[in-house]
């Protein structure tokens, strides 16, 4: 393997892309040789436990700042913003999607910082993790931001070769081979992106401690000063906010109690035996929101004495031409048990509104948000607290076909159920009340 490797770095001619391209090869040959040496093998079932009384906190305990000023100007914002939006048959970047009102979900992260500098008179930037995937579009998108209303620093995560399942060989022969061979390794490579871009001590020497870090497809995670405070008074250097599971999270990551601290728990990390257990709601009630917040002294420290070593996410796949590999990724919040004081901060679900396929998309776009700042702000005309439960089958999977079968949206403020089955288009102006069933038996011919 280590040959193998070799062979991949000379491939590359030019001295400063080559240095570049070997510290990013030894990296991903140490996740390598550490999934070799099985170290995911290492947990100890009997030793995980539901969070001790303490690690989580109610989100309503936190008390409001009475300098928010002062706070924000500790303050970055960093989207991880490096995946695709494959399962959707989305092409490019899923934070590319337009999704309400003509506006991509970028779009609504600039306005939703913007309002929060001109609101706050500060001048928090925003950080756009990207990945060789996704750094075309995102640049496209945000050309048309002005500098001085906010400052956006796009910068690129890690590229790892794809390595067959069988042999553990890696699926490209040159660097410059096509995409298809390559994969980002999860949004768990942040911290090294950071640390080796330079982009951490340029944080700190502006005077930025604290980083809170989100999915750029999640619209609810705003930045939010009572957890910015509650951070800085309890010297937790690093949090998690997390939210009630329903039946729809229950294989999300969730924060259990190991040996006395605070770890995350993926679904990934546990054997079928457990699994059961690890999705039900009693022993574990909560799952991760993958909004973090992050001091970042604390994060260099750790960096500087040698980094992390994150639990390996191991995900399969085929490729086009049929072939078994796999990608080993690492989680953002597996971090959470390098740092002191560490806690889960339980937050309403409104800090957790992320687009993972038509139907959410079908709640976002709909009246029962509207956009105020970037922010979705539900319609205050829904009887009750909760969103519709929505169920498209696969004809409505692929964002092409949802589109084609939804004219327009159709008005849901008094929607409790719909579920879609079958060959079912939606005509212009529909209002959907109550519980809807719609079905089609109807073959699907070519549009
Ligand atoms: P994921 O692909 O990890 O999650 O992307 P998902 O498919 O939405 O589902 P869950 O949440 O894991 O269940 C989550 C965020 O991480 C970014 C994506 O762009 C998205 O914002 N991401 C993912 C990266 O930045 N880099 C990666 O390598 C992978």
């Amino acid at each position: 393997m280590r040959n193998e490797i070799i062979r991949l770095v000379n491939t590359v001619s030019d001295p400063t892309a080559k240095k570049a391209f070997t510290v990013e090869m030894q990296m991903f040959s140490k996740l390598l040789s550490r999934y070799i040496a099985g170290a995911n093998d290492k947990l100890d079932w009997e030793k995980v436990k539901s969070p001790a009384a303490g690690q989580i906190l109610p989100y309503s305990q936190l008390l409001q700042p009475e300098d928010e000023r002062a706070l924000l100007k500790q303050l970055a914002v960093l989207k991880v913003n490096g995946g695709l939006g494959t399962s959707m048959g989305l092409q490019g970047a899923k934070s590319a999607l337009e999704v309400k009102d003509g506006q991509t979900f970028l779009d609504l992260v600039v306005q939703q910082i913007t309002h929060v500098n001109a609101s706050q008179d500060a001048n928090v930037p925003l950080l756009l993790m990207t990945s060789f995937n996704t750094h075309e579009d995102t640049l496209r998108i945000i050309q048309k931001y002005d500098p001085k209303q906010v400052r956006i620093t796009p910068f690129m995560q890690s590229k790892y070769p794809r390595i067959m399942k069988d042999s553990l060989l890696p699926c490209p022969k040159k660097e410059s081979d096509d995409k298809a061979a390559w994969y980002p390794p999860g949004h768990g490579d942040l911290y090294t992106t950071l640390y080796r871009s330079g982009m951490l001590d340029r944080l700190l020497k502006e005077g930025r401690q604290y980083l809170f870090v989100s999915n750029s497809d999640n619209l609810g995670a705003v930045v939010d000063s009572r957890i910015l405070q509650h951070m800085i008074d309890t010297k937790a250097e690093f949090l998690m906010e997390v939210t009630d599971k329903t039946k729809a999270d229950i294989k999300g990551g969730t924060l259990i109690d190991y040996d006395g601290t605070i770890r995350l728990l993926e679904i990934a990390q546990v054997s079928s035996e457990h699994s059961e257990e690890f999705k039900s709601v009693r022993k574990f009630r909560i799952f991760n929101t993958n909004n973090l917040w992050i001091n970042l002294k604390a994060l260099k420290k750790v960096m500087d004495n040698g980094g992390m070593e994150l639990e390996i996410i191991v995900n399969p796949k085929v490729t086009d031409d049929g072939h078994s590999i796999i990608q080993l990724e690492t989680a953002a919040g597996a971090a959470i048990r390098h740092f002191r004081n560490a806690q889960g901060i339980n937050v309403p679900r409104s800090r957790f509104l992320p687009v993972k396929n038509c139907s959410d998309l079908l709640l976002v776009k709909s009246d029962l948000y509207a956009l105020e700042n970037g922010r979705l702000v539900p319609n205050e005309e829904r009887m009750f607290g909760t969103t519709p439960v929505i169920t498209l089958d696969d004809h409505f999977k692929l964002i092409r076909d949802f589109q084609a079968r939804f004219k327009t949206i159709p008005r849901v403020i008094e929607l409790d159920h719909l579920t879609v089955s079958g060959n079912v288009y939606f005509g212009r102006n529909v209002t959907l009340r109550g519980t809807v069933i719609s079905e089609s038996r109807r073959p699907v011919y070519p549009l």
